[in-house]
């Protein structure tokens, strides 16, 4: 299988970690480095060993360059997906896919019309963790899937929404229009995605209330969602980055044979069918996982998704779906209202959605 050659547009703080993961993946090699701030861009290239390209044309139009990996402010995902793959390359897209369905539609439909391949870094889905998770529901230990429950809280100080973390500065995480929203669209989103994921369900309804309460941003630092799922189950999903002192991460998936609490512990099951060599009647804690870099997965299940000619384990429509949720979550709270999940029929665009 011929490496991937990857060009990395945006080398701010996430890039640092997804370019060494490409390397380590053994499937790529860093074809070059372009960001507006040339700096960052000329550290990361010297650092990496790859050529710097001073425009994201010259580095588009290059034959050495097969694939771009996109890790940028939002609002930008669009244009820079979308010129990518008119020039012909491969998108590897941080997440959320954009900010709005229409923009999504847009990154969807310029790769498909170009015959090139796309994914989007929810990769968290290739932790062992989650991976065991979803074997185990398809095994059965839950039954049919009755309940969902997500907590997810965090605490942003307030340089995180100034880009204070970042090697390239910068406040888009403070912005409605450049981030799209607040701790939903930044950081649950993952949590959403593997979700679907262990589950194989997506949600059709949803009904949220949010807020900003103390954080120098536009966008939400706090979020509660009720939803229903496609079978009938019923989901619930509480988010914050201003919880102080308590860091907490809990799902919990509950059916008519079992429940499963997946935390920073790893896997607590219950189920009343003996699965995996598991005693029906008892709590099981699964503590024990390999060690594995998701990024990685990533890149790696990426590139043999082009050389197989399939769709890459997370695939446009799964971001799509993801923000589906995401700016459905957003619309409830603005029509006061409960509302449906737009469901993407094909990648031909918004007319058929
Ligand atoms: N997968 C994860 O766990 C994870 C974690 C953090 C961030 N992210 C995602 O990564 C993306 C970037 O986030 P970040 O935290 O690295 O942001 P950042 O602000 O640290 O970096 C963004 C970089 O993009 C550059 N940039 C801006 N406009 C550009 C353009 N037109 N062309 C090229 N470069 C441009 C900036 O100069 C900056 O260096 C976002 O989509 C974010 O949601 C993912």
């Amino acid at each position: 299988m011929e490496p991937l050659k990857i060009g990395i547009i945006g080398a701010g703080a996430i890039a640092q970690r997804n370019a060494r993961e490409a390397v380590a993946s053994g499937v790529a090699r860093l074809a070059g480095v372009f960001d507006v701030n040339h700096k960052v861009a000329r550290n990361m290239a010297k650092a990496l060993s790859a050529p710097f390209y001073p425009t994201v044309e010259s580095m588009l139009a290059s034959p050495d360059v097969d694939t771009v990996l996109i890790s940028v402010p939002h609002h930008l995902h669009r244009p820079l997906g979308v010129q990518a793959a008119q020039s012909g390359k491969h998108v590897m897209m941080e997440k959320p896919v954009a900010n709005s369905l229409e923009e999504a539609d847009a990154i969807l439909d310029a790769c498909k019309t170009n015959g090139v391949g796309l994914t989007v870094n929810y990769s968290f889905r290739f932790l062992p963790k989650i991976q065991k998770a979803k074997q185990l529901v398809e095994m059965g230990a839950l039954g049919d899937i009755t309940g969902i429950q997500i907590l997810q809280h965090q605490y942003k100080d307030p340089g995180y929404w100034t880009g204070a973390r970042s090697n390239s500065p910068d406040d888009w995480r403070a912005s409605r229009e450049k981030c799209g929203g607040g701790f939903l669209i930044m950081t649950t989103c993952h949590i959403i995605d593997y979700v679907h994921f262990i589950t194989g369900l997506r949600t059709e309804r949803i009904y949220s209330e949010y807020g900003t309460l103390c954080s120098p941003a536009e966008v939400e630092d706090i979020i509660s969602i009720a939803c229903k799922l496609e079978n009938g189950a019923v989901g619930s999903l509480c988010a914050s980055s201003i919880m102080r002192g308590v860091d907490q991460n809990e799902e919990r998936i509950s059916g008519t044979n079992g429940t499963m609490v997946l935390n920073e512990d790893g896997i607590s099951l219950f189920s009343t069918r003996p699965v995996d060599g598991l005693k029906p009647g008892k709590v099981h804690r699964i503590k024990k996982f390999p060690d594995v870099s998701w990024t990685a997965e990533w890149v790696r299940d990426f590139a043999t998704s082009l050389h197989e000619g399939r769709e890459p384990a997370v695939s446009g429509r799964d971001a799509w779906d993801n923000l589906a949720f995401i700016t459905s979550a957003y619309d409830s709270m603005e029509k006061g209202m409960a509302v449906q999940v737009p469901v993407l029929p094909s990648v031909t665009g918004a007319k058929e959605r």
